[in-house]
């Protein structure tokens, strides 16, 4: 740098200072316009050139512009981990609950958030993804193995409007953690069990590049107990579900195109209906009128006074029974995801992606009714509440129409 530097620094002369002092600035300006062509061919330079960088990268005009002036915020590299959920891992809308908790933290600490560049997809959820079963495959293996890409599901741009966001496996977060070993105590901090209130206000975590945070082992989410004070809440829970990835927001488009005017309804069974034997022997299960609400029967019922006849219902559901609704087609036209698979197999390769559709085609109903209610205003199958009471009881089949 300094043989460079030498030709443009003339020998002071008291008698010209403004001259010598456009000639540096001349200079200096000079050098940075040097540096960056030189950092963009290869060389690292400290500072503020990632953005000449970014904005160079042929076909990424439209992203987000990070620079090294901002602040970072990781939690790690897996969604839920360390913890229990490390090697297997929950559903979507458990990891989202997650995510949703650490983008509102990077929101309340104005930080980048470092995104895992990878979901895990539990393998009860994945029946399109390859898993490999081989007994000496390693846990990473298994976990890349039954992985997808954190692009494959959203818009990291999208998101980025929003809640500035980086993946861990870009160039700039490489960039961050480099620049934060130079800057050595100010670089980085790995903390745990800091509230964030303190990593807001104490100037120590405040100046930090980078937060390296250890999230509570049980789930991300719970650092976001406090979702019951609806003042705290930042991002509402359809914030992920409509920052989809943009092809998965296609197909949703023109799925909801061939509908026209619908009506949705989102029926949980499986994993919700699971009954477990007493000590009597006596079937019991966390919610006791489920299996009989989201009976089809039950359905034309309940949903009599809100969808009128003859209109047509999408129908979102985990129940493996081929024609288990078809008797709502007595009064409405009944369409499925499997109804679009034109659209949809050249698309999809795990069932996540799957999902994202079926919600934002859900979103876009004209009425919706949901499995559970989880807010006032919602329409719901079932009275039984969401939430896992812990109360085990006996399943109720009657009303009328038992059918055990
Ligand atoms: C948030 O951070 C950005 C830079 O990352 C800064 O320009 C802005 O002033 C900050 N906002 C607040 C409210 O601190
Ligand atoms: C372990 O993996 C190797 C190759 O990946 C394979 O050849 C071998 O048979 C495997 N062993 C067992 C016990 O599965
Ligand atoms: C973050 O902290 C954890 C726990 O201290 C550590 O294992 C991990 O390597 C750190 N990650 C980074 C990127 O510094
Ligand atoms: C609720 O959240 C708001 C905003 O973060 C905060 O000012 C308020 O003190 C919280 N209230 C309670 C009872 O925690
Ligand atoms: C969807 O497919 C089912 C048969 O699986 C059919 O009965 C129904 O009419 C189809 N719905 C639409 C909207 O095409």
């Amino acid at each position: 740098m300094a043989t460079i530097h030498k030709p443009f620094r003339p020998k002071p002369k008291p008698r010209f200072p403004i001259f010598i002092f456009v000639i540096c600035v001349a200079a200096i300006a000079l050098l940075y316009l040097i540096s960056s062509v030189i950092s963009t061919n290869g060389f690292s330079f400290p500072s503020s050139i990632v953005t000449i960088k970014d904005l160079m990268r042929p076909g990424k005009l439209k992203r987000k512009v990070h620079t090294i002036h901002e602040k970072y915020l990781y939690w790690g590299d897996r969604i839920d981990c360390p913890g229990k959920h490390c090697e297997s891992c929950e559903g979507l809308g458990h990891q989202e609950s997650s995510l949703r908790c650490a983008l509102e933290e990077a929101m309340f600490l104005n930080r980048t958030f470092v995104m895992p560049f990878a979901m895990c997809i539990n393998p009860i959820h994945n029946k399109k993804g390859i898993l490999h079963h081989s007994d000496n495959a390693t846990s990473e293996e298994r976990w890349a193995a039954s992985s997808c890409a954190m692009e494959s599901l959203y818009d990291i741009d999208l998101i980025s409007e929003n809640v500035p966001v980086i993946l861990d496996n870009s160039e700039m977060w490489h960039h961050v953690l480099t620049t934060s070993m130079k800057l050595g105590a100010r670089g980085v901090a790995h903390v745990e069990e800091v509230s964030r209130f303190n990593l807001k206000h104490d100037s120590y975590y405040s100046n930090l590049l980078l937060i390296n945070r250890t999230a509570s082992p049980l789930s991300w989410f719970m650092e976001c107990k406090d979702r019951n004070n609806r003042s705290a809440i930042m991002l509402p829970y359809s914030f992920l579900p409509s920052m989809a990835a943009e092809k998965l927001r296609n197909a949703a488009e023109k799925i909801k195109a061939l509908l026209g005017d619908y009506d949705a309804i989102h029926v949980r069974r499986g994993d919700k209906i699971k009954t477990r034997k007493d000590r009597f022997g006596v079937a019991r299960s966390l919610h006791p009128h489920l299996d009989r609400d989201t009976r089809p029967e039950f359905i034309l019922h309940r949903i009599e006074k809100w969808v009128p006849a003859g209109q047509t219902i999408f129908i979102a559901s985990n129940e493996k029974t081929p024609d288990f609704f078809s008797p709502l087609s007595v009064r409405y036209k009944l369409a499925y995801a499997a109804n679009y698979s034109k659209i949809l197999d050249p698309l999809i390769e795990n069932n996540y992606q799957l999902f994202m559709i079926e919600r934002l085609i859900l979103m876009g109903a004209k009425t919706f009714i949901r499995t559970f209610k989880e807010d006032d205003t919602d329409l719901s199958l079932t009275d039984d509440p969401k939430k896992n009471t812990k109360i085990w009881q006996k399943p109720v089949y009657t009303m009328g129409e038992d059918r055990r």
